[in-house]
C-alpha cells in the first residue's frame, strides 16, 4: 500500500479512494420538467439532473434523477412516487428537492399548490429523509425567462407568490441545507440580458439551430443543455457556502460535510472573439471536467464567421453552434475566429511544476503566473508537527514540518478579500526524499488532492501549482492532511495568484515591499527564483540591487537568495511590478 501510494500519481490516488471509499453516497434527485432527464431525440433539451453528476468525483457522488415533468409538490407526493424512492435510499444518502413551477397558484389545476400549503408538502419530504436516514436539501426553483419593462422578472419571489421565501424559512425552522438557486439564477440570468439567454440558456432555438428542432422553439421555462449546466453551477457554488450558512447548526453542517467534500474543482473556460463584432459569444464560465461544453456564436450581418480555434489556434469546428464537447481537466481558451480579424493567439502554456536545479539556468524566463499574496505557513493556528528552521532556503519564520503519519493535519484560518473568484494556488515545499508525498488540502469546502514530487533534498524548494481553486469566503478554513504513511512535504509558503489573501494570526505580511532597500548589502553570489522555484536569474560577486533586478524581472513574485563561501546571507522575497509589461 504504501509503495503503491508513494509512486503512483495523482489520478491513480483518486483511483485508488475510488475502489476504498467509505464515504460514497447517492443523491436523489427530485423535481419537475426544469430538473428531469431528457431523450437524445430532444437535445438539447436538458434538465439539471441530468448534468449535475460532472460537478462531483463520480466515486463519492452518484446522482438518482427521478425528476419528473408536469409535478408539483403535492403531485410527486400524490403520484406515489416519494414512496417508492424509499428502497433505493440508503442512510447518509442525499435527497435534493426542487420544487415551484407547477406549485404557482392560479386555481387552475389540481397539482398547483397555494402559497400558504407549500411548507406542509415539502414538510412530507423532510420527514420522509429524516426518517431514511437521509439528508435532504432544498433547492429554490431557478427563475424563468419572463420580463416586463426591460427588467427580468423574479415570479417565484413576488407578492403573493413568494414559493421561494417559503422555502427559505422552511429550511431555517428544519435546520436543513437551503440551495438558493433562484437567486443565483435570477442574479446572473438578468445581467446576461434577454437576447444571450433566450439563445444561449433557455430552450429556445431557431429553426434549423438544431436538428431536433427544425421549427425552432420558443420557451422561456425550460433549458438547453448549456442553460442546465448553468443551474448545476450555481447549485455547486451553493453547496460549496454551505459550511458558512448562517442558519445550520454545526450538526446539520457536518451532516453536509461530505456532500461538500465531493465536488469537483471548476476551470475556467474562456470563449474569445479574433475581433470585435457586434452580436452574441458564449460567456466565459467556470466548468468542471467532464461538463458538457456548447460553444456558440451569434453574429450580425457583416460578420463572418470562419472556425472555433482551440488554446494552441488549431481548428476545432466550422459549426457556430459547436456542442458534443466535455470541459477539460484544467482552464482553457477558444476563439471564435472572424475573417478580417487578428491571427489567432496560443493561450499560455500551463507552468510546470518540475524542479530545477539552482545551477541549470542563468537566463531570465517569463514567468507565466503571478503569484499576488503570499503567507508563511511555518505556525499553523494548530497541527501535529513542528515549526522547524533546520533546513536552508526557507522564506520568513520557518516550515512546518508536518508528522509523518497517515492523516497528520496543519490548519490555518486565512481571509481573503476576494469573494466568487478563481485563483491559481502555489505551494512551497520541500520533500527530500525519493517518493512522492501526497496530502489532501481543503480550502473553503473544496478538497483538492495533491502530490509533491521528490525536490532531491530538503534544502532544495520547489513550488507545486493548483490550478481552478475557487475562493468564495471572507475567512476560510484552510487544511493539510497527510495522504501518506510518511506524512507531508515540508511547507514554507502558501501564495495565491489574487491580491488579498492573509492569515489573520499574522501580525506582518511577509511579502517585502520591493522598495525597501536591505539593510546589509555584502558581495556574495545572487540567486533570483521564480514563483515555480526555477532559478532565472543568477549573479557572481555582486551585491543585491532591487532595482537592478526590478529593470531585467518580469512581473511576479520571486526568491532572492544570496550565498557567501556556502553559507546564506540572504533570503528574501520580491515583487515585481514590472514596466516591462
Ligand atoms: C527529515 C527532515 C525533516 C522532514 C522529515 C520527513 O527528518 O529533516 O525536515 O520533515 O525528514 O521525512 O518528513
Amino acid at each position: 500500500m504504501k509503495k503503491i501510494l508513494t509512486s503512483l500519481f495523482l489520478l491513480f490516488v483518486l483511483v485508488n479512494i475510488a475502489k476504498t471509499n467509505p464515504s460514497s453516497f447517492t443523491i436523489h434527485v427530485i423535481g419537475d420538467s426544469t430538473v428531469s432527464t431528457y431523450n437524445q431525440s430532444v437535445y438539447p433539451q436538458t434538465g439539471w439532473g441530468q448534468v449535475i453528476a460532472s460537478f462531483f468525483h463520480s466515486d463519492r457522488a452518484q446522482i438518482n434523477n427521478v425528476a419528473i415533468g408536469g409535478r408539483s409538490s403535492k403531485t410527486f407526493f400524490t403520484d406515489g412516487r416519494l414512496n417508492s424512492l424509499k428502497s433505493q435510499v440508503k442512510a447518509g444518502d442525499y435527497l435534493f428537492i426542487q420544487f415551484g413551477h407547477n406549485d404557482r397558484y392560479f386555481g387552475t389545476n389540481a397539482r398547483q399548490v397555494p402559497l400558504d400549503s407549500f411548507s406542509y408538502f415539502l414538510e412530507i419530504y423532510l420527514d420522509s429523509a429524516k426518517s431514511w436516514n437521509a439528508i435532504p436539501v432544498l433547492i429554490s426553483p431557478m427563475v424563468m425567462n419572463a420580463w416586463k419593462n426591460d427588467q427580468m422578472r423574479n415570479v417565484f419571489t413576488e407578492e403573493g407568490s413568494d414559493y421561494r421565501g417559503v422555502m427559505e424559512n422552511l429550511a431555517k425552522k428544519r435546520d436543513v441545507a437551503f440551495l438558493d438557486l433562484n437567486t443565483k439564477s435570477y442574479e446572473d440570468l438578468k445581467s446576461w440580458g434577454f437576447s444571450y439567454i433566450s439563445s444561449f440558456i433557455y430552450h429556445s432555438y431557431e429553426p434549423e439551430d438544431y436538428p431536433n428542432w427544425p421549427q425552432g422553439s420558443n420557451d422561456g421555462t425550460h433549458f438547453q443543455e448549456n442553460g442546465s449546466v448553468s443551474n448545476s453551477r450555481w447549485i455547486a457554488e451553493e453547496i460549496a457556502s454551505l459550511s458558512s450558512a448562517t442558519h445550520l447548526s454545526n450538526e446539520a453542517k457536518s451532516s453536509l460535510l461530505p456532500l461538500i467534500n465531493a465536488l469537483k474543482p471548476l476551470h475556467p473556460v474562456e470563449v474569445k472573439t479574433n475581433k470585435n463584432i457586434s452580436g452574441i459569444l458564449s460567456k466565459t464560465a467556470l466548468f468542471p471536467a467532464g461538463a458538457p461544453l456548447t460553444l456558440r456564436v451569434k453574429a450580425a450581418e457583416g460578420d463572418n464567421f470562419e472556425y472555433w480555434a482551440d488554446e494552441n489556434c488549431k481548428e476545432v469546428s466550422r459549426s457556430k453552434i459547436y456542442y458534443g464537447i466535455k470541459a477539460p481537466d484544467k482552464a482553457t481558451t477558444y476563439t471564435a475566429i472572424f475573417k478580417g480579424g487578428s491571427t489567432c493567439v496560443e493561450a499560455t502554456p500551463p507552468p510546470s511544476s518540475s524542479s530545477e536545479s539552482i545551477t541549470s539556468s542563468s537566463s531570465v524566463v517569463q514567468n507565466p503566473i503571478e503569484i499576488l499574496s503570499w503567507v508563511d505557513m511555518a505556525n499553523p493556528d494548530s497541527g501535529s508537527g513542528s515549526t522547524d528552521t533546520n533546513h536552508e532556503g526557507f522564506t520568513g519564520d520557518g516550515f512546518w514540518n508536518i508528522d509523518n503519519f497517515w492523516g497528520s493535519q496543519a490548519f490555518y484560518q486565512l481571509e481573503s478579500k476576494n469573494a466568487s473568484t478563481n485563483a491559481v494556488l502555489a505551494i512551497r515545499y520541500a520533500n527530500g526524499t525519493p517518493d512522492a508525498r501526497n496530502m489532501k488540502l481543503s480550502l473553503d469546502g473544496w478538497t483538492y488532492l495533491l502530490s509533491f514530487p521528490p525536490t532531491l533534498s530538503w534544502d532544495t524548494w520547489d513550488t507545486l501549482f493548483v490550478e481552478g481553486v475557487w475562493i468564495d469566503a471572507v475567512t476560510m478554513p484552510l487544511v493539510l492532511e497527510s495522504e501518506s504513511e510518511q506524512g507531508g512535504p515540508n511547507i514554507d509558503a502558501i501564495g495565491f495568484s489574487v491580491f488579498g489573501l492573509t492569515r489573520p494570526s499574522l501580525s506582518t505580511s511577509v511579502v517585502k515591499n520591493s522598495k525597501n532597500k536591505t539593510p546589509m548589502n555584502p558581495v556574495m553570489s545572487i540567486f533570483v527564483f521564480d514563483a515555480q522555484g526555477v532559478c532565472v536569474l543568477q549573479q557572481k560577486n555582486s551585491s543585491l540591487e532591487e532595482d537592478r533586478l526590478l529593470s531585467v524581472l518580469a512581473s511576479g513574485t520571486y526568491f532572492i537568495k544570496g550565498v557567501q563561501n556556502g553559507q546564506v546571507l540572504l533570503e528574501q522575497k520580491l515583487r515585481v511590478k514590472s514596466a516591462r509589461d
